[in-house]
């Protein structure tokens, strides 16, 4: 069976609600033909509302970047699943190797925040991928295994249906160098031989992130392994990621 391809923008912290709207107003027109693809548009958590409203009835969903895994309570600053979800979100990015690089974010966190996601009824971009240094190492398989086993590994097999995987080598995030179609596809076969250990016949779609331009995104998703993109800096000008969905 063939997985559907999800090209998912990741707008980190950028752009203001006014700016959403500008966005959305140039972007659908160029989208609106694209099938057999599914898009979202994963955005700060305060241009949501411009977000939603502006996508509702087209074929772009909406996400957060991030999530707390408590339904509600005293933790100043943050923001739950259900509050996501009764926003109008879909989905949400979980992971992120700026979360862990500079927020704290541990597999273990990752995880909590992956079930809490699932529980409120989000699906999950969970993000993996190896820094520089580990692969200079020789260790991204090694990196790719411990943070599967310790921030995936624990979900329900019911729960891991509701996930993406996306794999972004943290040395290819917002630094032009993207990783070959080819070493894209072998990290992907070997989260994909975790996922069949632990989850047998469970499908799951992985994701390349890292910077995915209009140019040489055709070439990544010629390779059977890859079901979409993760995209950063080529997601904030609507052209660009228009082109990137249209592949
Ligand atoms: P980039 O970011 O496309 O700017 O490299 C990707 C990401 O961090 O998800």
């Amino acid at each position: 069976m063939m997985r559907t391809p999800l090209m998912a923008a990741n707008w980190k912290m950028f752009k203001t609600p006014a700016e959403t709207k500008t966005f959305f107003e140039n972007f659908l027109p160029l989208v609106k033909d694209a099938k057999g693809c599914e898009i979202a548009v994963c955005a700060p958590f305060v241009d949501l509302p411009a977000a939603i409203e502006a996508a509702a009835g087209s074929n772009v969903t909406i996400g957060g970047q991030n999530l707390y895994w408590a339904k509600e309570g005293a933790f100043t600053g943050e923001i739950s699943g259900p509050m996501l979800k009764a926003l109008g979100c879909t989905c949400v990015i979980v992971g992120h190797s700026e979360r862990r690089q500079y927020f704290g974010e541990t597999d273990e966190t990752v995880l909590k925040r992956t079930k809490a996601a699932i529980e409120a009824g989000l699906k999950v971009i969970v993000c993996v991928g190896e820094m520089l240094n580990e692969r200079e190492a020789g260790e991204t398989e090694a990196v790719l295994k411990k943070q599967f086993e310790g921030g995936i590994a624990g979900l329900t097999p019911e729960e891991f249906a509701q996930i993406v995987i996306a794999y972004e080598p943290v040395w290819a995030i917002g630094t032009g160098k993207t990783a070959t179609p080819e070493m894209a596809a072998d990290a992907h076969r070997v989260i994909r031989t975790l996922a069949a250990a632990q989850f047998g016949g469970v499908e799951v779609r992985i994701l390349y992130g890292g910077s995915v331009k209009p140019d040489n995104v055709s070439a990544l998703m010629a390779q059977d392994e890859i079901d979409g993109a993760l995209v950063g800096g080529a997601s904030l000008d609507p052209a660009s990621f228009a082109k990137i969905v249209n592949f």
